[in-house]
């Protein structure tokens, strides 16, 4: 028999910057239904990829001075890029687009000149506003406090000749689909699509653009490239095969089972891109799922707030699969979470190493002290079984109905109370008491296998979850295949009845708290301050000087006969100055953080020597020393200005 398929899709990224932890979780979140789809028998097919057209793009490849193929090809392909991400996040897609593939522009170009023969996309004029890093067009009205109701950046005035697509004739149809299916997950995305984006009328959408070349070509209409949103939408089709011959699998897996998304752009995956399907004549996806957002401090990630954190870092530190585990444990897939180093942390002490680790180690240490490794095969049942039995053998189904509403935390939620039940069954069970009679022996025989099937049954379902440390506890407890299944995960008795186990190293070892936190915020600041810029000058100034008033500054050359810290002051540094006078010159300057007083003595430097005398600190200063500032990776740096010292004193600079 053929088995039922499964088509499950993350966003395609955008390929302007390195990805961050909230990227992770969408990818993870996919990758875990794909997983248990894959688990449960279905044939799956995971798409994700790059989204690399658009305006932002082109500005960024121009601002590194690359053309924005080499720019996209280091972000998806270089080290650290996306893909070397998702490998290292044991990501399991079965294919992989971007958007520059060559099948996906051509085929982008036929369905474009399809919507255009059909009449759904004609040529008008725009006249709005544009969200640059979103690659948005919006009407005045749709704008909040006059920025864009996405980030809440500015947006600019865009004005040109464009093709629109019909978005108004398919307006009611996609109501309908929104209001009266379950299309759009979870249901209280419903209201805000209906409500603010189709009930106000939605106006027919700008589908071209002609003032920057990095897109797909309108190839009936040279000098316009197609809006990179329709571009991008048509990935989840492309990447099957639909018109072009570089893919397949169109007829097997459309329409997809569901898309998973971010919250901010269920907008166009739940109204632009039906819409387009309809225009197409095509099957709509079953189900839009919109996750929520990780984020900091309440605020979404985002490398200009300088709050992303790196995946890279945290998988490094504590393990793929602990932090794979940790973002679908602690945060329902639904709303936002907020990210803390604190709660990835406890999620790993608490869960992992208290209460499946220790659940592990336990049970197959003792299996080990007590049989030398190798259970025998009489079984002594009691009353006190029944409870851990009975949830255990029902864990499935409970778990089942949580990941098909894609509530992984709940799923998880259902295991690790058999979990916590097991390890209460060892404190009720008294192991360590059987063990001391023979008679007890067989009764202990039986707590220790109820606790392998325990942790057997668990460990299925947690793979999709935690695939290698999963690989890793079916070792210990010696679970073949066969018995690793999803058919097995149904009811107790899967492992034989003299079981032998293998006691390995700690799958999760415990996090010293304090140590991590001090390693990581030490990690993330150093990263931080790598990503601001190597080398930073002031902007020149606009406003002009006439000669005249230039002229009347009096820049001298002055030597420093003495110099020492203020009292009471970190700041200030007091110069005794020769300036050719005759007469000693007096110079506070605040710049005790750049230099030691000692090593100033004896140097040659510049002074305005005309400005009034001012007080600081209660003493008199008569000028101002000359310095050169600027900043490296975000720190301010200040030298003095220092000339040979065979300028003698008082010398004047013009
Ligand atoms: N290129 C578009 C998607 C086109 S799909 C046809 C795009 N790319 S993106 O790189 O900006 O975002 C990709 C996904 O990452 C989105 O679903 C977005 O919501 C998700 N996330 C980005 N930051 C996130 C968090 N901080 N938290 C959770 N998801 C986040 O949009």
């Amino acid at each position: 028999m053929e088995k039922k398929t499964f088509y499950i899709t993350t966003p395609i990224y955008y390929p302007s910057d390195k990805l961050h932890i909230g990227h992770t979780y969408c990818t993870v979140a996919t990758d875990t239904m794909a997983r248990y789809k894959r688990l449960t028998g279905y044939d799956v097919c995971f798409l994700t990829g790059t989204d690399e057209y658009g305006q932002k793009i082109e500005n960024k490849a121009k601002e590194a001075g690359v053309t924005p193929q080499q720019f996209v090809d280091n972000i998806v392909e270089g080290e650290k890029g996306i893909l070397d991400l998702w490998k290292l996040m044991n990501i399991s897609n079965d294919r992989f687009i971007r958007t520059t593939d060559d099948y996906h522009v051509e085929a982008v170009q036929k369905i474009f000149r399809k919507m255009y023969e059909k009449g759904d996309i004609y040529k008008g004029s725009y006249k709005g506003k544009y969200c640059t890093p979103c690659e948005s067009f919006w009407t005045e009205s749709q704008l909040v406090d006059g920025k864009c109701p996405d980030c809440g950046r500015e947006v600019v005035d865009a004005e040109e000749e464009a093709y629109f697509f019909r978005l108004s004739k398919y307006a009611e149809r996609v109501q309908r689909l929104l209001e009266d299916t379950d299309f759009l997950q979870p249901a209280s995305r419903v209201n805000e699509m209906v409500n603010n984006f189709i009930k106000p009328g939605l106006e027919d959408l700008c589908v071209s653009r002609t003032s920057f070349t990095w897109g797909v070509p309108v190839d009936f209409d040279p000098g316009h490239v197609v809006y990179v949103w329709v571009d991008a939408l048509f990935n989840y089709t492309t990447a099957l095969g639909l018109l072009n011959d570089k893919r397949d699998g169109y007829d097997k897996y459309w329409p997809a089972d569901v898309h998973f998304v971010g919250k901010e752009i269920v907008r166009f995956h739940s109204i632009i891109w039906p819409a387009m399907l309809m225009s197409m004549e095509m099957p709509l996806p079953k189900q839009v799922y919109g996750h929520g957002w990780l984020v900091m401090d309440g605020g979404k990630m985002s490398k200009s707030k300088g709050n992303v954190v790196d995946p890279y870092i945290l998988a490094e530190m504590f393990g793929v699969d602990a932090l794979r585990f940790f973002l679908l444990r602690t945060f329902p897939f639904g709303s936002d979470g907020n990210f803390s180093n604190e709660l990835l942390i406890s999620a790993i002490n608490t869960d992992l190493a208290n209460d499946l680790g220790n659940l592990v180690s336990r049970t197959t240490a003792m299996v080990e002290k007590y049989f030398g490794g190798t259970l025998p095969a009489e079984r002594e049942a009691a009353e006190l079984d029944n409870e851990l039995l009975g949830m255990v053998a029902s864990l499935r189904e409970r778990y089942e109905a949580q990941m098909e509403k894609y509530q992984f935390q709940n799923a998880l939620e259902e295991i690790f109370k058999c979990i916590q039940r097991a390890n209460k069954y060892i404190d009720e069970t008294a192991p360590w008491v059987l063990a001391k009679s023979e008679e007890g022996k067989t009764r202990l025989a039986t707590v220790m296998y109820n606790l392998l099937e325990t942790v057997r049954i668990c460990t299925i379902l947690l793979t999709p979850f935690m695939p290698e440390s999963c690989g890793k506890i079916f070792a210990q407890i010696g679970a073949e295949e066969a018995v690793q299944t999803w058919d097995s995960a149904a009811a107790f008795g899967g492992l034989s009845a003299t079981a032998t186990v293998h006691k390995g190293d700690a799958v999760f070892p415990r996090i010293d708290a304090e140590k991590a936190l001090a390693e990581l915020s030490a990690l993330q600041e150093a990263q931080k301050k790598a990503a601001l810029p190597a080398l930073e000058i002031e902007p020149y100034a606009e406003e002009k000087v006439d000669f005249e008033t230039f002229c009347k500054s009096d820049f001298r050359v002055v030597k420093v006969k003495a110099c020492e810290n203020v009292k009471k002051s970190d700041k200030l540094l007091k110069f005794t100055l020769d300036d050719g006078t005759g007469t000693d010159r007096q110079i506070l300057s605040g710049i005790a953080k750049y230099y030691k007083p000692e090593e100033l003595v004896g140097k040659t430097l510049v002074a305005i020597v005309n400005l009034p005398p001012r007080k600081m600190m209660g003493q008199e200063s008569c000028g101002m020393l000359i310095s050169a500032v600027h900043k490296e990776q975000g720190e301010e740096k200040l030298n003095l200005l220092m000339v040979d010292d065979k300028i003698p004193a008082g010398a004047k600079l013009c």
